[in-house]
């Protein structure tokens, strides 16, 4: 029996997202018409949420077979999940707070379509595909990589010579990272840490850790909101950077002596580890926009605390042996899609539609393409942008004929 509830949920926070996503609706259209997808199969592994839904109807109309699961455990939206099946008639392996072995299960079951092409978010379905389940790796053509963290790990297999098909890093793609890892991740950080606590962030000392593009964004807002905002950092360049954007910069040991809110948002592990743990304010609540759940360490917070409450829906409570509270959102997963909605749907509209564009791409040129880590190319930046802006009512001028010769020249010095 189908939950009619669920599912009413489920259709009406798709069409939300589907009204608010310009860019993919056009490349949506075409596709429909032109269909550069037929007879193949993808295999994807995104957070399943609204806004991933209206990507895999567009990768279905474009004429593939598509079956979906979830990149995290916590990230699924079950009423999405169910209105994509019951109305789009697509194959969804999800739940929201899946055991780990039903997520690896889910991610099976999408390889065993044996896809053509395969979407991932974090890169635990390629890493499968070279690893448990090299039985269907002679099919794949290509791939597409959403996130920082899945790239890193792409570029490390790719320079051990391990890879085996080309894959396009949409992260990289300006049309994503420059929006969707600092505007989204700065805006859907605070909706899921809001959503858990119910608390105030103007007045609280608040320390980001991690000062790339996603954490730039998370300071940027969380400076929005009043708080006093300290960055860590291990990189000196992105420390100067903070510095002079006017944030405290201190190495985490002495930031956690003062924090009320930390956040992590690196691509690393063990950011927030035992020795920080020791000294650590006395009700700080820690939580993270970071790919995995391995950035604040939970064994060191179970080896110092006596016990774990949960406290809100999103919220653990550790009382420690020397009687101070912890607190840690959405188990240390990312907060901003396990106890908040993702990113925007006006940003997921141009991270997607690189994906959508990137794929296009993967297909036409996959013969020519080697297994490398591929950028898709810039004309794709420019025409998600001038869609975008066309969406969002704003003109821009244009080079006269005069003004391109002289930026494309050298002769001229006046
Ligand atoms: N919604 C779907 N995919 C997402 C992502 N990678 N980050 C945030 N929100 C999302």
């Amino acid at each position: 029996m189908v939950d009619k509830e669920l599912l009413e949920k489920g259709t009406l926070r798709l069409r939300w997202a589907e009204a608010h996503m310009p860019v993919l609706a056009a490349v949506r259209e075409r596709f429909k018409k032109e269909k550069p997808l037929k007879g193949l199969k993808v295999g994807m592994a995104l957070h399943t949420e609204a806004k991933t839904g209206i990507l895999a109807v567009t990768i279905a109309e474009a004429g593939a077979e598509v079956r979906l699961a979830s990149c995290n455990p916590l990230s699924t939206d079950d009423s999405v999940a169910l209105a994509l099946r019951e109305n789009y008639g697509l194959k969804v392996y999800a739940k929201k707070g899946e055991t780990s072995e039903e997520y690896y299960q889910n991610l099976n079951s999408v390889l065993d379509m044996k896809p053509d092409y395969i979407i991932d978010d974090g890169a635990d379905l390629i890493t499968m595909v070279h690893t448990s389940r090299k039985d269907v790796l002679d099919n794949i053509k290509g791939a597409n990589e959403e996130t920082t963290t899945g790239v890193i790990r792409l570029r490390a297999m790719a320079n051990d010579g391990v890879l085996k098909f080309p894959v396009m890093a949409v992260n990289d793609s300006k049309m994503k990272f420059l929006f969707d890892n600092r505007y989204g991740t700065g805006q859907s950080a605070f909706d899921g840490w809001m959503t858990a606590t119910n608390l105030m962030v103007s007045g609280k000392n608040l320390v980001v850790a991690g000062y790339g593009w996603c954490g730039k964004g998370v300071a940027m807002r969380a400076k929005g909101l009043g708080a006093n905002v300290t960055v860590t950092e291990v990189d000196p360049i992105r420390a100067i950077e903070a510095k002079m954007d006017g944030f405290q910069v201190k190495r985490m040991v002495d930031a956690v002596k003062t924090a009320e809110i930390l956040i992590t948002v690196t691509g690393c592990k063990d950011i927030v580890r035992k020795e920080h743990l020791e000294v650590m304010r006395d009700g700080c609540i820690m939580g993270n926009v970071g790919h995995f759940d391995n950035e604040i360490s939970k064994p060191a917070l179970n080896e110092l605390s006596k016990g774990r409450t949960r406290v809100r829906e999103f919220v653990d409570e550790y009382e420690m042996k020397d009687g101070r509270k912890l607190y840690l959102i959405s188990d240390g997963r990312l907060m901003n899609l396990a106890a908040g909605q993702g990113h925007p749907a006006e940003i997921m509209d141009m991270s997607f539609a690189v994906q959508a564009l990137g794929l296009e791409y993967m297909v036409k040129n996959h013969a020519s393409m080697d297994a490398k880590v591929y950028t898709a190319p810039d004309s794709l930046d420019y025409e998600i942008a001038r869609t975008k802006l066309a969406a969002m009512d704003v003109t821009i001028d244009d080079l006269t004929e005069e003004q391109r010769a002289y930026i494309t020249g050298w002769q001229e010095g006046t």
